[in-house]
């Protein structure tokens, strides 16, 4: 598959077949993210497997008694609390494989005003995202989907726990990988002229 074919047919899955991703596919997916360009080439990021059905469960109920929690707080109602959340279990329970990329800054630059310190932490989200986007690339390549769910950045502290992680490892996203159940309706891209503001 050439590059242009692979950025344009990556596509958000939100379901998957029950047939697992081989070990073989995990480790590429995972080496495809060391490459990512990094501030000072710190590589500011550290990644968690499951494909244990147990330990998905495990961060799914943790998650989902949190989120229940903060759409109580917004005032939704509880049947449409219960909907969204059984949901949302079914999106990580189901994926044959979860990867959790988390935010690691302990090796970038220490700056004493918090400026530059903020803009040391931006560039090391940046990072994440090329680490993460180079990740989906290589799993569509490999004839594989994925799912970006942005659930762990709302409760960061309750996946470290189940997950059992050092305080250092900041969870930024769940990866869903797996095998499409179908092909999803693709949202449509603005036209390139709307998004380049100034050319010269
Ligand atoms: C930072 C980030 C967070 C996202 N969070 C979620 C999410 O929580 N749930 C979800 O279903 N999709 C999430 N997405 C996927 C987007 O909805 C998706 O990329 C967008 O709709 C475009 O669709 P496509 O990926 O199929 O091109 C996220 C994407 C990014 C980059």
């Amino acid at each position: 598959m050439d590059i242009t074919a692979i950025i344009t047919g990556r596509r958000s899955v939100r379901a998957f077949r029950p047939d697992p991703v081989n070990q073989e596919h995990l480790l590429q997916i995972l080496e495809a993210a060391r490459w990512a360009p990094s501030p000072h080439g710190r590589q500011p990021w550290r990644f968690v497997v499951a494909t244990q059905p147990m330990l998905k469960a495990r961060l799914a109920d943790a998650m989902g008694e949190e989120w229940q929690r903060q759409l109580a707080l917004d005032g939704q109602e509880e049947a449409i609390i219960n909907l969204r959340l059984e949901k949302s279990h079914q999106r990580i329970r189901g994926a044959p494989a979860v990867i959790v990329p988390c935010l690691y800054l302990e090796d970038l630059d220490q700056y004493p005003d918090p400026d530059r310190q903020g803009a040391e932490t931006t560039m090391a989200i940046q990072s994440l995202g090329c680490a993460v986007q180079n990740m989906l690339l290589r799993a569509y390549s490999l004839g594989l989907d994925t799912g970006w769910m942005c659930a762990p950045l709302f409760c960061p502290d309750t996946v470290r726990a189940a997950l059992d992680l050092v305080e250092a490892l900041i969870p930024h996203a769940l990866i869903t990988v797996g095998y499409a159940a179908k092909d999803p309706v693709r949202r449509p891209r603005r036209p390139l002229e709307e998004l380049i503001v100034r050319w010269d």
